[in-house]
C-alpha cells in the first residue's frame, strides 16, 4: 500500500499512461474510519483494479463554531485498516496544499442543499461539494463510494456529478449500525457512556416511524408527531431537525410514500447526531 501526501504525484499517477485501462475505485474520507468506512472500502475493492481511500478532515465544510479542532484522528489505526481492506493508495493531503493563499473558486448545489443540514450547518454542503469535486480532479476515479447516513451529502454529490457531467459513477452504500442500531459514525466517539445510550433515541425513532409507516399511516403530521415524541423522551436529546421529505429531491411532503426520507439531527450533549431511512426500505 502506498501513501502519497503531494497533489501533484497522486494526479500524475492517476493520469499515467502506466494506468492503462485500469478503473479506479475511490472512497472519500475524512479519517478515524470504522466499520462503515470498511464496508464502502471492501465494495470499492470489488469495482475497481486499483483502490484510493482518501483521509483529509476538510476545513472548509466546518463552520466557525464546530468542531474542526478536535474532530477525531488516528491516521495509524486508519492505514492499518485501509491495508486489511485492500487498498492500494491512501492519499493524505495537506489543508495548506488543497487551499493555498488565493484559493477562491467553490462548488454551490443550489437548492438541495439548503433545508436539514445545509440549514442548521450553513455554507456546509459548499465545503463538501468543492472538497469532493477538487479530489475527482486529483484522483479521477471511475467509481467513487459514499454512506447512505450522510443522506443529503449523498444526494448533493449525485447533482453536483450529473450537472458537471463529471465521468464518475457514484455509488451509495447501506448505514452500517451497531448491533443496538446506533449509526456507526466518527463522531460518535465523542459520546459517553451515558450518552452512548441516550444516542439510541435516533434508531427508535426512525423504527417507530418504519412501524407507522408499515401499519399505514401516511400523515406527515401524525408521522412526525410520533418520531419526534421518540425522540422527546430522551432527556439528553436535543431535536436539530426531525423531517419526512421527498428521497429525490428533498423537497417537502403531507403525505409520505415508500421514497419519502425521515432524515434526524439530533443533539446528545454537545455531539450532534445524524441518521435516516427511506420508509418504504428496510432498515
Ligand atoms: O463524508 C465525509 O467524510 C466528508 O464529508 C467527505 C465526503 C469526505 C468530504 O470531505
Amino acid at each position: 500500500m502506498q501513501i502519497i501526501n503531494s497533489i501533484m504525484h497522486m494526479q500524475a499517477l492517476a493520469i499515467a499512461p502506466e494506468r492503462g485501462g485500469r478503473r479506479i475505485s475511490f472512497v472519500p474520507t475524512m479519517g478515524f474510519l470504522h466499520e462503515g468506512h470498511a464496508s464502502l472500502l471492501r465494495e470499492g475493492r470489488t469495482r475497481g483494479d486499483v483502490l484510493v481511500l482518501s483521509l483529509f478532515v476538510n476545513p472548509i465544510q466546518f463552520g466557525q463554531h464546530e468542531d474542526l479542532d478536535r474532530y477525531p484522528r488516528d491516521m495509524d489505526r486508519d492505514c492499518r485498516i485501509a491495508e486489511a481492506c485492500g487498498v492500494d493508495i491512501v492519499f493524505i493531503p495537506t489543508a495548506a496544499e488543497m487551499y493555498p493563499a488565493g484559493f477562491q473558486t467553490g462548488v454551490t448545489v443550489r437548492d438541495i442543499s439548503l433545508p436539514l443540514c445545509g440549514s442548521s450547518r450553513p455554507g456546509h454542503f459548499d465545503g463538501v461539494a468543492t472538497v469532493v469535486a477538487k479530489l475527482f480532479n486529483i484522483v479521477r476515479p471511475d467509481v467513487a463510494l459514499f454512506g447512505c447516513k450522510d443522506y443529503q451529502q449523498l444526494a448533493v454529490i449525485r447533482r453536483m456529478t450529473a450537472d458537471l457531467n463529471l465521468p464518475v459513477e457514484i455509488v451509495g452504500m447501506p448505514i452500517v449500525r451497531e448491533s443496538d442500531g446506533l449509526a456507526m459514525s466518527s463522531r460518535n466517539a465523542y459520546l459517553s457512556p451515558c450518552e452512548r445510550q441516550s444516542a439510541l433515541c435516533l434508531s427508535r425513532a426512525l423504527v417507530k416511524a418504519r412501524e407507522l409507516f408499515g401499519a399505514g399511516e401516511r400523515s406527515v403530521p401524525e408521522l412526525l408527531l410520533a418520531t419526534r415524541g421518540v425522540i422527546e423522551q430522551e432527556s439528553r436529546a436535543v431535536i436539530d431537525y426531525v423531517e419526512f421529505r421527498d428521497g429525490f429531491l428533498l423537497s417537502e411532503q403531507q403525505v409520505a410514500d415508500g421514497n419519502t426520507v425521515l432524515a434526524l439531527a439530533v443533539k446528545i450533549g454537545q455531539t450532534r447526531l445524524i441518521d435516516n431511512c427511506v420508509l418504504g426500505e428496510e432498515l
